[in-house]
């Protein structure tokens, strides 16, 4: 193990000097960045070896293996051997800790076990990504949140209590303190409850496995048995594992919804007569818990043998995406409403949450549930992961209740992180790593007093496309260095972060983990609707330029920020060049049309979380691709009807449209309803054109187009109509639907 940690040492200095730069990483390699960092390279004499001598309270087999696979650190048998001081200082905050380097000695003070453990992991990284001598000062640390979570879900796919204990390790080493472990869904219940031994041999397998994505048609599974669970024993050992690195377990038992698993094993838990077979694909069920006194009598009994199991404060009891279909169509679930006096089924939900928060509640446990939780009313002591965007978060804040910060934009690490067509399959969306860098977890909107109610953030990782450990090491180890640092550092600089991002990321390749790097891949900003012609930029890392070819011939490179007008349709490839690497080439095809030199105004506009790179995305001559509706290309809109107005400037004549919507009902992403296109030479008065009803497709995009005969005019005008409400028994049902569209062609 040590000389995987050498070889890495030995690259990165290697590649930091070949590349003319200084050794010394910021905040001397450490991630997350310490709030206080006062150190200096060493010039004179030294520590040259460092023997430490972990006592009690500091002492355990995470640090002392920690110790024994660093280069330059050993564990020393005494005290009086120790190059190491400890001081408990109750005086620091929790979690908060200091070090203090001379020629001689180090010191480390903490408060808490978790202090001195961030402590020894930070001198950790100084060694790894720094070395001997050790620069000499004083470091000074706290978390700015106390909730700093991972989630992992078991459900879709089953992780073994080894890959469980390797996110644990990589947890820790990023002072990460809450895994909330998502441990039953509709493909799979995956913790044993000894009253209900159906939970283990019906609902832990599944008999086959959706193929490819979801959205994909027809279909097609791959026929193969798939499951397994953790028995008690393991979970157990889970738990201590991760108490010993300073981490609470937050075991995720889901109710009403995503419960297909447990129903199969004990149909009576449904409100319909069956028979029920635990998920094969993903999504969304419409079978849920039945309100009834079976289910609640069963859900007791779990909670019964799961709160002895987790010594921590939380259980979450999930809350999200319960259609209410299935409760509609129940007598059972209508008298039941009649009899409670609940209005209607968002309260039925509430109900069932906070008679089980009461039930938890009583066993000196406090819930976590999902945002939609506050639907129909919030249960009175639950804290609130707020998913669905950031609203749920400040509602609840709002009404004095906990927060934990997850919104999908920024910490749903399932999503693509490159717009690469090489990526790996994911389930959509597109969150790069400096995207979940510049995330705060504090909403702006929220008044100053109620701010101390958002008591951290959390990295969700769903399985859907996650089959096996070294997927969540690709999907997860980069992006969630740069989230420790969102939910660690006071200070965040995502120039300094990079270089300590590149030097963990060698380190964990060195260990052989599959971590990502898209650090060198090509983020376009591509300017177009403002009536001048498009233009497109890059921002590389420093040091670093971009070749450019057009229809396979070279052209000028350009540098960082440097704008260049795309005066060409054809196939433009950009590539970074870098002594460090270059990225992997970003092939943009160019159609200049009409459409591309235009101004143009959308209202409403598009959510800012998809934006593109503002409204002229969907005149910017390059088409979105299929796979993700992320990204800069496709424009979102939440639930709205945009009217889009093109401004050419003068009178054109055109007799070809041609507009592309992204169809992905999954991610709740639906056509139009209606279209219309009306031109007009005023800008005031406009004349229909063009339009069309119900459109269908059965591929991802739709490609509608219209051949006007001889229309002219100087504006033109596209009003579209959102799908509206998404049904039930589909995902997102009771939202409105979101509309995605890109180019807008025009010849
Ligand atoms: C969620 O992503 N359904 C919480």
């Amino acid at each position: 193990m040590k000389s995987f940690f050498t070889l890495a040492i030995f690259l990165f200095s290697y590649i930091f000097s070949a590349s003319g730069q200084s050794n010394v990483l910021p905040s001397f390699g450490i991630i997350p960045a310490p709030e206080l960092v006062n150190m200096q390279p060493t010039k004179g004499p030294s520590l040259n070896r460092i023997r430490v001598f972990l006592p009690l309270e500091v002492r355990n087999p995470f640090l002392e293996s920690l110790i024994q696979t660093t280069p330059g650190i050993e564990i020393s048998a005494s005290l009086d051997q120790s190059d190491v001081d400890w001081k408990r200082d109750n005086k620091l905050s929790s979690e908060a800790y200091l070090i203090k380097v001379t020629k001689k000695k180090i010191l480390i003070k903490a408060g808490s076990s978790a202090g001195f453990q961030h402590a020894v992991i930070s001198l950790i990284q100084m060694l790894t990504h720094h070395g001997l001598p050790l620069p000499q000062g004083i470091i000074e640390d706290r978390p700015t949140f106390a909730y700093r979570g991972m989630h992992l879900d078991v459900g879709r796919y089953f992780f073994s209590v080894e890959d469980v204990k390797k996110y644990l390790d990589y947890m820790a080493y990023y002072k990460y303190n809450h895994f909330h472990w998502h441990l039953t869904e509709d493909q799979g219940w995956r913790i044993e409850i000894k009253k209900y031994p159906r939970l283990q041999e019906v609902a832990a397998w599944r008999k086959e496995t959706l193929v490819g994505h979801y959205n994909d048609q027809p279909q097609t599974f791959d026929g193969k048995k798939y499951g397994g669970y953790y028995s008690q024993e393991e979970v157990r050992e889970i738990v201590r594992y991760a108490a010993e690195r300073n981490i609470t377990v937050v075991p995720e038992i889901e109710m009403p919804g995503h419960a297909l698993a447990a129903i199969a094993a004990y149909p009576e838990l449904g409100c319909g007569s069956g028979p029920y077979e635990v998920g094969t694909k993903w999504g969304i069920y419409d079978d849920v818990f039945c309100p009834n006194e079976t289910t609640f009598a069963f859900l007791e009994d779990v909670i019964d043998e799961i709160v002895p199991l987790f010594p921590g404060k939380y259980i979450h009891i999930g809350g999200d995406e319960c259609p209410k279909t299935a409760w509609k169509n129940s007598p059972f679930c209508q008298e039941l409403m009649k009899k409670e006096g609940l209005k209607d089924e968002h309260a039925l939900q509430s109900y069932f949450i906070t008679r089980m928060e009461k039930y938890i509640n009583a066993k000196g446990k406090q819930i976590i549930g999902w945002d939609e939780i506050l639907e129909g009313g919030l249960a009175p002591n639950a804290t609130v992961m707020s998913w669905r965007g950031i609203e749920g978060g400040v509602a609840a804040a709002n009404e004095n209740h906990e927060v934990i910060m997850t919104p999908t934009s920024f910490c749903y690490f399932d999503y693509y992180q490159s717009e690469s067509p090489d990526e790996p399959l994911a389930i959509g969306g597109y969150l790069p790593m400096d995207q979940v860098y510049h995330w705060n977890p504090v909403p702006e909107s929220l008044p100053v007093d109620k701010q101390k109610y958002i008591i951290g953030g959390q990295a969700n990782v769903w399985t859907e496309y996650i089959p096996d450990y070294s997927k969540i090491e690709y999907m997860v180890y980069a992006r969630a260095m740069a989230m420790s640092e969102v939910l660690w550092s006071k200070k965040k600089d995502y120039a300094s972060f990079l270089p300590r991002f590149v030097s963990h990321q060698q380190l964990w390749k060195a260990k052989g983990a599959n971590v990502a790097n898209h650090i060198y891949d090509l983020k376009p900003v591509i300017k177009a609707g403002d009536g001048k012609p498009v233009r497109i930029s890059f921002s590389v890392p420093q040091g670093a330029s971009i070749a450019h070819s057009i229809n396979g011939r070279e052209d000028k490179a350009l540098a960082s920020g440097e704008e260049v007008r795309i005066e060409h349709s054809g196939n433009h490839i950009f590539t970074t060049m870098h002594s460090k690497g270059s990225g992997r080439p970003l092939e943009l095809l160019f159609d200049l049309h009409y459409g591309t030199g235009a101004d143009i105004s959308i209202n409403p506009g598009p959510s800012p979380k998809y934006s593109g790179n503002g409204p002229g995305s969907i005149i910017n001559g390059v088409k979105g691709t299929i796979e993700k509706y992320g990204g800069t290309e496709w424009l979102g809109f939440e639930g709205t009807d945009p009217v889009i107005t093109l401004d050419f400037k003068k009178d054109l004549n055109f007799n070809y449209i041609e507009t592309l919507f992204f169809k992905a009902e999954g991610q709740w992403i639906y056509l139009p309803r209606e279209i219309e296109v009306s031109m007009s030479d005023d800008g005031v008065n406009y004349k229909r054109i063009a339009g069309i009803k119900n459109i269908g497709t059965h591929d991802k995009i739709a490609d509608v187009r219209f051949t006007p005969h001889q229309a002219h005019g100087r504006y033109m005008r596209f009003t579209i109509k959102n799908y509206g409400v998404i049904p039930e028994g589909k995902q997102g049902a009771g939202h409105r639907a979101w509309l995605f569209m890109d180019e807008i062609i025009i010849y």
